[in-house]
């Protein structure tokens, strides 16, 4: 197993190269004047790093967070050089938000929706894992958020790496397996939405892997002992998404698999906390 340690990137997660990839391909399309305005709904990875590159390039960000966000992820935003707005949940509460941004005339970034999130993976993560694995891929295994790391790597091995099997992992219940979702929750795992990127190439994906948050965490222990990379939560599903493909058979003993890691245990307090105190018991 080949695990990209994408938390190396200067916010702490893949979300940087698919920003800034968005970004670039706002301002070649003539929608974002130096000194203009961008927003996206997001309090996670994408919002550290959409407030981050923004500032970098002289441009304003707003970030639409969910009321319940915690004080350190609203602080992180804001140190980075972000605004924030909060909002609510609902469908209704993501118009209006929608509607705030154009009241503002920001460029909504729409990352769910944005094919210059997939073209960055698939012009760089992608490429990069197939340079650095010397062009042997047997599988990918990768979260589903927006799909835009799946399926931009996903393209990039079919082209080139030849029959990759290409796994999608999402949380056990979600809407994208065809449940109610919110049944479990893995941070920036979707649960509720099926995002136009991910179902507009779907067809790229030969296996959607369901997780419980438990089954990610064992999942981020057994990535810290066996390989000493302090993964996030998401990066936890997919190892236990691995571990169950390897029982079934479906991926061999001796494959060459890549995995991301999108981001850091760090960024999980309450998830380092329930490691720390399985430790401790023994
Ligand atoms: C921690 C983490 N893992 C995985 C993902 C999924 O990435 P993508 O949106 O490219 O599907 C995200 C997306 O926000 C994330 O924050």
């Amino acid at each position: 197993m080949c695990v990209k340690l994408e938390y190396a990137n200067p916010t702490g997660s893949h979300k940087d190269r698919a920003v800034v990839y968005m970004l670039r391909r706002l301002a070649a399309e003539g929608l974002l004047e130096p000194g203009g305005c961008v927003a996206e709904i997001s309090s996670g990875n994408t919002a550290a790093a959409l407030a981050w590159a923004a500032r970098l390039l002289g441009l304003r960000a707003v970030l639409y967070v969910d009321r319940g966000v915690s004080g350190v992820k609203r602080g992180l935003i804001e140190a980075l050089g972000g605004e924030v707005v909060e909002y609510g949940v609902t469908i209704a509460d993501r118009e209006a938000a929608v509607e705030d941004m154009e009241r503002r005339g920001c460029a909504y970034l729409h990352q769910a929706g944005n094919e210059a999130n997939m073209l960055a993976h698939y012009e760089g993560t992608g490429r990069e894992i197939l340079h650095q694995m010397h062009g042997r891929v047997d599988a990918f295994v990768m979260g589903v958020g927006t799909g835009g790391t799946l399926t931009g790597v996903a393209a990039r091995l079919r082209e080139e790496a030849g029959n990759t099997l290409i796994v999608g992992v999402t949380p056990r219940g979600s809407r994208l397996s065809g449940g109610p979702g919110g049944v479990e929750v893995i941070e920036g795992l979707s649960s509720h939405d099926i995002p136009s990127l991910y179902a507009s190439r779907s067809s790229l994906v030969d296996r959607l892997v369901e997780v419980t948050a438990a089954e990610a965490a064992e999942g981020v222990a057994a990535l810290l002992d066996q390989a000493g990379v302090a993964a996030g939560h998401s990066t936890g599903a997919a190892v236990a998404a691995l571990r169950r493909l390897v029982e079934e058979g479906a991926v061999g003993r001796g494959w060459r698999v890549a995995l991301v890691a999108a981001d850091h245990l760090s960024r999980y307090p309450g998830l380092a906390g329930l490691l720390a105190g399985r430790r401790r018991r023994g």
